[in-house]
């Protein structure tokens, strides 16, 4: 089976060929550079952006991936969570798609993308599936929650755990931005660490407790604006210092939470998925951790981690293997269905 899928919850217009097995035929991603300027992404921008590359990058992955619309089983589509003028973008042209070839359509939550991005197999040395069930940590820009995944459908996944405030991803590009160091914040900040002494600076470390597998990054981002308001970095140094201090408080607690998760779940496999998953630091740590405690890690290359259309596709598939249609009516809309088990500011529910 053949799945054309297609994102545009945020800033990247993404179309991919996938196939039921994971295959990846094609894979094209448009990153807006629109928001740089504003140091964040702006919503009607956004939109606008995808809604001149939607089609081209279609095109473009039905071409590299050698085949035509013809060919294709279904259509996938992101129609939740994230902006709802961007998404508006990504399901209409879908749906057009869809209708004009007579091809089913079914809509994919991006946060199951995200946490089944790991079974995408691309030009690379053979990797091992993880087994269900799973426990995934997924951090990206928008989101920082711990899952059990006991399948590949919305039904199957359960959060143990998640931020009470911001995002791990959100938290790198605040404090980027705080730096000067421009938008998107992770990947800067993610270099400089590695040239940076993260002991010269004491962070303390958010929800440390063991026992919870509930996470806070906007006190660290607090800490750090004030420290860099009383005391400016005069020196490229500094600046690499506080990323790397910062980095080591995000990734250990990223990491450390994940291991507790898989240990408290009995579970085995452990899988990273989301934007942040690109982190180096957090790759090493994952890695490093399960192999002490005898689990397996699953770190996805980076193309799969960040936003695409492959981890659509991918997802849509398993549901259209199973007979699921959505209609003419597959709305968008910005809240994620997978059930929570934090509540924003407030802690377990
Ligand atoms: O999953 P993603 O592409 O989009 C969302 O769904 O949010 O994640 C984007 C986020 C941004 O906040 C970006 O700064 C962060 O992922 N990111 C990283 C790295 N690469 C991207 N964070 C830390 N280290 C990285 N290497
Ligand atoms: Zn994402």
């Amino acid at each position: 089976m053949l799945v054309l899928g297609i994102e545009s919850s945020c800033d990247e217009t993404g179309a991919a060929v996938v196939s039921d097995t994971g295959e990846v035929l094609s894979d094209v991603v448009q990153s807006q550079v629109i928001h740089a300027e504003w140091g964040g992404v702006v919503p009607e921008l956004a939109s606008r952006d995808h809604a001149r590359n939607v089609l081209p990058v279609v095109r473009e992955a039905l071409a590299r991936a050698k085949t035509s619309l013809d060919a294709i089983d279904g259509i996938a589509v992101t129609c939740r969570p994230g902006l709802v003028g961007a998404l508006l973008v990504g399901v209409q042209a879908a749906k057009g798609i869809a209708f004009g070839a007579h091809k089913p359509i079914v809509g994919v939550d991006h946060l199951l993308g995200h946490l089944l991005a790991v079974f995408l197999k691309r030009d690379e040395k053979p990797r091992e599936d993880p087994a269900f069930p799973f426990v995934a940590l997924l951090a990206s820009g928008g989101h920082t929650a711990i899952y059990r995944v006991d399948g590949p459908h919305e039904s199957m996944v359960r959060e143990l755990g998640a931020t009470r405030d911001d995002a791990a991803g959100e938290a790198y590009d605040k404090v980027a931005k705080l730096l000067g160091l421009g938008y998107p914040g992770g990947p800067v900040v993610d270099k400089l660490a590695a040239k940076g002494d993260a002991t010269a600076i004491d962070l303390p470390k958010p929800m440390a407790s063991k026992k919870s597998l509930e996470m806070s990054f906007s006190g660290i981002k607090t800490e750090i604006a004030r420290m860099v308001r009383e005391k400016p970095p005069k020196s490229d140094a500094e600046i690499a210092n506080i990323c790397a201090a910062f980095q080591r408080v995000v990734t250990s607690v990223l990491a450390d939470k994940l291991l507790a998760a898989a240990s408290l779940e009995a579970v085995h496999d452990v899988v990273l998925g989301g934007g942040v998953a690109a982190n180096s630091e957090l790759r090493r740590r994952v890695t490093e951790g399960a192999a002490k405690l005898g689990m397996r890690a699953h770190v996805p290359p980076l193309a799969s981690c960040t936003d695409n259309g492959a981890m659509i596709a991918y997802a849509g598939a398993m549901r259209l293997k199973r007979g699921d249609r959505d209609g003419w009516d597959l709305a968008a809309t910005s809240a994620t269905v997978l059930p929570r088990a934090t509540r924003k500011g407030r802690g377990a529910r």
